[in-house]
């Protein structure tokens, strides 16, 4: 069978269970899956790219095909340093789709051997985002299922606040 490289790109910040979800279904049908944190929005992220990476490389650690980079610059040089074929996107519903599209036109304007290959997550991560996650996180909400535990403690502790349990 052929041996397909695919980059999975975005900022995870944090990483969440939709993004693991994906990372799961990407490392099933590719032969090599490079998660790829960006490090451009690093000043109005929450955490530094490479917390972000250090976060994936913890929850992907059963993974062997999985291998996460962080990058600057354009997606399409950083694909091409890592000899991908195809970047991974996730989709998880309309609403995503406009913006989705739209990058990937304009990845294949900038690189027409890179193909975006759209991917679902599980539907109980449909509404699942990290902006929500930051939000709920800074706000003492409850995070269970939505991010994985070393995330969480990560999070409570960044945002300096006390776990729902300990109010
Ligand atoms: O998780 P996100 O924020 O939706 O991911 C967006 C990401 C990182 C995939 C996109 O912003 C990106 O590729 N940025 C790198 C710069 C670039 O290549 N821009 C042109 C996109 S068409």
């Amino acid at each position: 069978m052929k041996q397909v490289v695919a980059i999975y790109p975005g900022s995870f910040d944090p990483p969440t269970n939709g993004h693991l979800d994906l990372i799961e279904r990407g490392a099933k049908l590719f032969t090599e899956l490079v998660v790829a944190v960006l490090r451009n929005s690093e000043k109005t992220a929450l955490f530094t790219a490479d917390e972000r990476a250090e976060m994936l490389r913890e929850c992907t650690r059963g993974l062997p095909n999985v291998r996460v980079e962080s990058f600057e610059g354009l997606m399409v040089d950083f694909a091409r340093g890592c000899k991908a074929q195809v970047v991974l996107r996730g989709v998880r519903a309309v609403s995503d789709y406009e913006y989705e599209l739209q990058m990937a036109w304009m990845n294949r304007q900038l690189d027409s051997s890179l193909e975006t290959v759209f991917m679902m997550p599980a539907g109980r991560y449909a509404y699942l985002s990290s902006k929500l996650v930051r939000e709920i996180g800074s706000l003492g909400g409850k995070l269970d299922g939505l991010v994985p535990a070393q995330v969480e403690e990560r999070l409570r502790h960044r945002l300096g606040v006390a776990t729902p349990a300990d109010k």
